[in-house]
């Protein structure tokens, strides 16, 4: 019996960000502690979904690995034999599957997804198909490997909802063609998490911190230097309210700086909250957030310069043709459901 696989990616369209680490790196290192062994995970890079919008196309492919290199050194452990790192181009079952998968999802349902309405708005000078196409793409990467479990922020849960629309579509006209992922309430719960993780900007807490915001004192990049991290920590958008509390409504940007603490001081929320709640020092608490964040940086950073190209390298080619056995697998399934290929005799 193969194991029940855990599956996350992370685009390379830009420098990821702390966000994205605690959002998404973080997870999967953590559940790699916890579940290898019984499930099989599978941490890959999205390269295809990293142009829906503009990017520095000479830069993509040393991002992509650069992406690899900052889950390594978030503590993946590469020797660890359930685990599998690819790049999602290399395995072209994903293009092959998001056509299929395309003729059976509706306009009407990608043009509701609140990703599509904000980045289009915000790139309204080139909306691309391929950015309304995107969560098609992240069906087809998610039920190629027979997915459960989908550790992922909160930005992407209406993503998994129409993977498990689509794929129980399909399943519907053709049989059990596809697993059907867990959905987002079991998928938190799995992950010890009542609510999606939801970092936000530093100069505007109302928006997520993105690494695509051109906005660079919005975000904290894993690539910055500790002392400017500090800086635009100390410099973050807050309230005027006077008294620290965690309340997502009416103070976001104290609240998700309580976030950060928490997580990147290993506390669980209500230790930190214990020791900030009901204080009115924001200058001493900003401090607190901000030599914890440029602490993780320093480390980070030294962690990232001892991983090779050759290690990461070898290790993506026997992921990616391992990935792409039961990738193929998966695709002529769908590919004899819609008539492209006999039935087996
Ligand atoms: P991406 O590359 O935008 O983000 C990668 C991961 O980081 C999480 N994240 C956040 N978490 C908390 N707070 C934030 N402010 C924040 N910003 C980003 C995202 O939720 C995500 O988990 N479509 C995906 C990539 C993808 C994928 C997949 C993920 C493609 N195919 C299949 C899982 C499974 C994306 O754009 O993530």
């Amino acid at each position: 019996m193969s194991k029940p696989v855990i599956l996350t990616g992370i685009r390379s369209n830009e420098e990821p960000t702390l966000a994205n680490y605690l959002g998404a790196f973080l997870p999967m290192v953590n559940m790699q502690r916890e579940f290898a062994g019984d499930y099989q995970i599978n941490m890959f890079v999205p390269d295809l979904h990293s142009f829906t919008t503009p990017i520095d196309h000479s830069a993509l492919y040393r991002n992509t690995l650069n992406n690899l290199k900052y889950f390594i050194a978030a503590g993946l452990d590469l020797n660890n034999p359930d685990t599998y790192i690819y790049r999602q181009s290399y395995i072209p079952a994903h293009s092959e599957l998001t056509w299929i998968l395309d003729c059976f999802t509706y306009v009407g349902e990608m043009s509701r997804m609140t990703q599509f309405k904000e980045k289009s708005a915000e790139h309204s000078e080139s909306v691309t198909v391929g950015l309304f196409n995107y969560p098609v793409l992240m069906a087809a990467d998610i039920l190629l490997y027979d997915t459960e479990y989908v550790p992922v922020g909160e930005d992407q849960f209406q993503h998994l909802e129409i993977t498990r629309d689509i794929a129980e579509r399909f399943n519907n006209k053709f049989g059990e063609v596809f697993t059907i992922p867990e959905n987002t309430k079991a998928q938190m719960s799995f992950i010890h998490r009542d609510k999606g993780l939801r970092i936000r900007s530093l100069t505007d807490p109302t928006k997520k911190m993105s690494k695509s915001s051109s906005d660079e004192k919005s975000k904290i990049l894993l690539t910055d230097d500790p002392e400017g991290a500090r800086k635009k920590i100390m410099s973050a958008t807050t309230d005027s309210i006077g008294v620290i509390n965690f309340d997502w409504e009416t103070q976001p940007g104290i609240t998700s700086l309580l976030q950060i603490l928490s997580y990147l001081s290993g506390r669980t929320q209500d230790e930190v909250n214990a020791e900030w709640v009901g204080k009115d020092r924001y200058g001493e608490f900003k401090t607190a957030v901000a030599d914890a964040v440029a602490n993780f940086l320093s480390d980070f950073q030294a962690k990232l310069a001892e991983i090779s190209d050759e290690v990461l390298l070898a290790k993506l080619e026997v992921s990616e043709r391992a990935m792409s056995e039961v990738a193929n697998a998966t695709l002529h399934r769908a590919q004899v459901a819609v008539g492209l290929r006999p039935k087996e005799a």
